[in-house]
């Protein structure tokens, strides 16, 4: 999983060295760890920030993986981050299965996912959200 992390980190870079900013992917990072933090302690409980290794993992999931799910989104948004955290931001606190981007089945299998409303703090919500499109 680190390699595919360090991949995944170091092409970001080389995208973000294209657009000559490099200033601000270090901005993002540091500002990030926050929402790290945030991220694992409020939704690792039910999103694995791991893919599964095999099918016994996969069995004990109780909601779809981190990785998955943001590959969702990228599907759907693409670069658009800003869509992307505003669909984020309102499905986190008021899923609905008519919002939802999930595909069906992920929602018959796992059920909807309880809104956040009384977990998070309208920071917190938007920290994790930056980290996770940044992510
Ligand atoms: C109690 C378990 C639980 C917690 C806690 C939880 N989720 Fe979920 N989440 C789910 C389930 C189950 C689904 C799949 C069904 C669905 O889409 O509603 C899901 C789906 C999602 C989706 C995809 C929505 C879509 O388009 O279908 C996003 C994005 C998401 N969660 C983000 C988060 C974030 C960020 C947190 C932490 C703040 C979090 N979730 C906390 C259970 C949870």
């Amino acid at each position: 999983m680190k390699t595919k992390l360090s991949i995944l980190i170091s092409s970001t870079l080389l995208m973000g060295g294209c657009m000559a900013q490099p200033k601000n992917e270090n901005n993002i990072k540091s500002e990030n760890s926050i929402g790290k933090e945030l991220f694992i302690s409020k939704c690792t409980m039910c999103h694995s920030a791991t893919m599964p290794q095999n099918s016994k993992e996969r069995d004990t999931l109780i909601a779809p993986a981190i990785f998955g799910i943001m590959n969702h989104m990228r599907m759907e948004f693409g670069s658009d981050k800003k869509a992307m955290s505003i669909f984020m931001k309102d499905y986190i606190m008021n899923p609905s299965k008519e919002k939802a981007l999930c595909q069906q089945e992920k929602i018959n299998k796992f059920g909807l996912m309880p809104s956040q409303k009384d977990a998070l703090t309208p920071k917190e919500l938007s920290d994790i959200v930056d980290y996770l499109t940044n992510m």
